[in-house]
Order: structure tokens, then sequence, then C-alpha cells
């Protein structure tokens, strides 16, 4: 059975200290109610250390938000996967598409990221997905594939394991609109299918494809009832605990 997986992305929010009160309110919720999913926050670089260890004996995971494209030297103010694993952090977050647009990430790129984190022992949340004209044109599911084929594919099927998909439409990704579970389902449904004629069935049938983009409480149930979406990336909706609780909750229903 694959991992289902509820995974908060902060993006550039909040202060140290407000990042430690949120993970500490939430680390106390899970303790009290013990959730049916893996949990994940995903923060700044600064919050990583001190986030690892108050979470390191909870059931909360933590991940960078994004990492180097060179292992180590002279590029200042960037930090390497190295760095990020010695803070005690599991995960990252690469190719969102908020780096790749913002910060010109190409998919070489994000394949140099790739390798490094998964050298250094990251898990990847590797995001893709549309943009609005791309949808209005009808090639999400080339986007997709190529995005994949882009930064991820050339990846051994041992490797793989060590690959979180998250599937974030660009038009719903802080708009309030949301993919209908229809929409999200047939899109997930395409991405297995293209990891199956990579990997394998059996492979496709263990990877974890996550939605992310205005995703909240009250549309996580339907979204989490289909067939091949395994749990969300969680932007505006993970910087309160109970908001993402409420999300979290979802895998109980
Ligand atoms: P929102 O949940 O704020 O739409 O953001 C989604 C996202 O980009 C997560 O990575």
């Amino acid at each position: 059975m694959r991992k289902k997986i509820v995974a908060g992305n902060w993006k550039m929010n909040k202060t140290l200290q407000e990042g430690v009160a949120l993970a500490t309110e939430l680390k106390e919720m899970l303790e009290a109610e013990k959730p049916n999913c893996e949990v994940v926050i995903c923060t700044p670089f600064i919050h990583l250390a001190t986030v690892a260890e108050l979470t390191k004996d909870s059931v909360i995971a933590v991940g960078a938000e994004n990492c180097a494209d060179k292992a180590s030297g002279a590029y200042t103010g960037e930090v390497s996967a190295a760095m990020v694993k010695s803070t005690g952090a599991e995960y990252v977050i690469l190719g969102h598409s908020e780096r790749r647009e913002y910060y010109r990430e190409t998919p070489e790129i994000l394949k140099a990221k790739v390798d490094l984190a998964l050298e250094n022992g990251l898990k990847i949340i590797f995001c893709i997905g549309e943009s609005l004209d791309e949808r209005e044109k009808g090639v999400q599911e080339t986007v997709c594939r190529t995005e994949l084929e882009g930064s991820v594919f050339h990846l051994t099927p041992e490797q793989w394991k060590q690959i979180v998909i998250a599937y974030e439409p660009i038009w719903a990704i802080g708009t309030g609109k949301t993919a209908s579970a229809e929409q999200a389902e047939e899109i997930h449904a395409f991405i297995r299918k293209c990891v199956a004629e990579v990997y394998g069935a059996e492979v496709a049938e263990e990877t974890s494809i996550l939605y992310g983009g205005s995703c909240k409480a009250s549309n996580a149930p339907e979204l989490f009832a289909k067939p091949d979406i395994d749990g969300g990336l969680i932007g505006g909706a993970s910087l309160k605990a109970p908001d993402f609780k409420g999300i979290i909750d979802a895998w109980k229903k």
C-alpha cells in the first residue's frame, strides 16, 4: 500500500518564533489525536534545524522548500542538500511552479537538484502542473509528462522509491480555485500511467501522488477519496494548525 501524505509548504511565511509556535501547536494536536497519514511540514531554511529538533520524537517529518543545484563552494546565499540533511530534515520540495517561474529553474537545474538531494539521502516532493493557458489549450498531460521526463525519469527504480509527486495546477495555487476532484483524479491517473511506462505497474502503484492548489479542510475529503490521489501539498491552509489538522483529518473520513 502506498503512503498517504499531507505535506505543508509554508513558502516565505513565518518568522522563526512564529514557525516554532506553529510546529509546536501542530505537534500537540497530533499527539492528542494520531493522524491516519504521514504528516510533513516544509519550512524555510532558517526554521529547519529548530523545527526538526522540536518534532524529533513526533509523527511529523520536516522538509525544506528548495536546495542548491551545486554540492558546495562559492555560491553566496545558497543552501546545499547536505546542509538541509544535516538539520534533521527528511524531505525537500523541488520543481515548485513558483521556483520554476520566479527563479527561472529549468528542467536541467532541477535534475541537478534532484540528483544532489538523493545523493544526500533526502526524499523529494517533486512538483509538476500546468498553467491556466496550458489547461485551456488542453495540453496539461503533455506538460506534466515533459516535466517528469526533464528532471526525474532518469532515476533508477531504486532511486524512484524516494520520490513523491505533487500535481499542482498553477491556476489553482493560492487562487481559491481548486481543481475538481474529477479533474484532479484524471490527471493523477495519467501521471501514474506515465510512471508505469517507465518503471512498471508495481512501482507506479507504490508511488504517492499528492494534489496541491487551494486544498482545504472542506474540499480535501472529496479529493482524497479518489483512487489516485494520495494526499495533498498544502500552502495557505498549512499556516494555521487547526486548518492543517482539518486536512489531515480528511483521511479519517
Ligand atoms: P495553496 O494551498 O496556497 O493554493 O498553495 C499550494 C501550493 O503551492 C503548495 O505547494
